[in-house]
């Protein structure tokens, strides 16, 4: 089954042509961070806009790099919700005009699901699982017993995960996205220097993160109205090893509880390399196995969207969208 895979929900133009969720014929991003980073975050008008400017271009090199042409598709798949709305609109309306023209049936589907099954397109992993879905805008812990089946037992109660890297990283002077900046300065930093209070949550697999956020804007407030020096490298330090030790805890524990044996990290902070690392370490020590997406499906693509596709016409059968399909900025798994 091959399948065109269209994201547009952020800040990354992608489209990619997968077949049965694994094999990747092409995967181009064209990603606007060059152009957000001048802000210190994605501006969504400005993302439409170009998400409108590139994506023919990408569209074209996909199906080039692919050898193939739109004909030889089963399906179009195309990432609804949730995102930035006028983003994905741009997405959900060429995935419409494609499916018209061409009469290929197109599959909407959710963006988590995507950064999920993003872990199935390199490896086989059997289910039940527990997943760690950890991004710009997510942080959820999600129990999967079947395929395609989903049930979050907590998530955040205010920023997401990567947010709180992206506006930690700008209140320490470093560029849009922060995530990759704090994780390179954590290795040249005194991970121990800040004594950050872990943030009191109402659930069990609950996440907060404000609270981390605030306790480092509130000592850089501190140092600066004492004219002291700050060494960012101990910050960076800190606040990444703490909101790891939240996040490994927290995983280790719902697995347990389910009495899974495979974890799976998903989103763009899955590409952090002390998360990697600490969740393998913590896995093993369990008897539990680690997964994550290669570095390069972490972060938001098209194939991501094509593979959960897949799954999504395998398991939950074909419902073509019907052609007033629209975009969703907030929508649950
Ligand atoms: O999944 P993604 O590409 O977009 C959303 O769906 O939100 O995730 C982007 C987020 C950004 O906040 C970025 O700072 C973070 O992932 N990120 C990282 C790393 N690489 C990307 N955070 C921590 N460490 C990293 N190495
Ligand atoms: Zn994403």
């Amino acid at each position: 089954m091959r399948i065109l895979g269209i994201e547009t929900s952020c800040d990354e133009t992608s489209i990619a042509v997968v077949e049965d969720g694994k094999k990747i014929f092409s995967n181009i991003i064209s990603s606007q961070i060059d152009i957000h980073k001048e802000y210190g975050g994605v501006v969504p008008e400005i993302a439409s806009r170009h998400h409108i400017k590139n994506i023919m271009a990408v569209l074209k090199e996909a199906l080039d790099e692919s050898n193939f042409e739109l004909k030889d598709m089963d399906y179009l798949a195309v990432t609804y919700a949730p995102g930035l709305i006028g983003a994905l609109l741009v997405g959900v309306s060429v995935a419409k005009g494609l499916s018209y023209g061409s009469g290929i049936p197109l599959i909407p589907v959710h963006h988590i699901k995507g950064h999920i099954y993003s872990n199935f397109i390199e490896q086989d992993i059997e289910l039940p699982a527990i997943v760690l879905v950890v991004s710009g805008g997510h942080t959820n812990i999600v129990y999967m017993d079947e395929e395609y089946k989903f049930e979050s037992l907590g998530g955040t109660i205010d920023d997401a995960v990567g947010e709180a890297y992206d506006k930690v990283a700008r209140v320490l002077g470093l560029q849009y996205p922060g995530g990759p900046k704090i994780d390179k300065l954590y290795y040249e930093g005194n991970s121990k220097f800040l004594k950050i209070t872990k943030p009191k949550v109402p659930g069990e697999y609950d996440f907060s993160f404000s609270g981390v956020k605030t306790f480092v804007i509130n000592y850089l407030n501190k140092m600066k109205m004492q004219k002291k020096e700050v060494i960012i490298e101990d910050i960076a330090a800190s606040f990444q090893e703490t909101v790891v030790d939240i996040l490994v805890e927290k995983t280790i524990k719902a697995a347990k509880e389910k009495n899974v044996k495979n974890i799976l990290l998903a989103g763009g902070v899955a590409a952090n390399s002390l998360l990697r690392k600490e969740m393998k370490e913590a896995g093993e020590k369990n008897g539990m196995e680690v997964y994550y997406p290669s570095l390069k499906l972490c972060t938001d693509n098209g194939a991501m969207i094509a593979a959960a596709a897949y799954y999504e016409v395998k398991y939950r059968g074909i419902e073509m969208a019907k052609l007033n399909l629209n975009g969703i900025a907030n929508r649950e798994l």
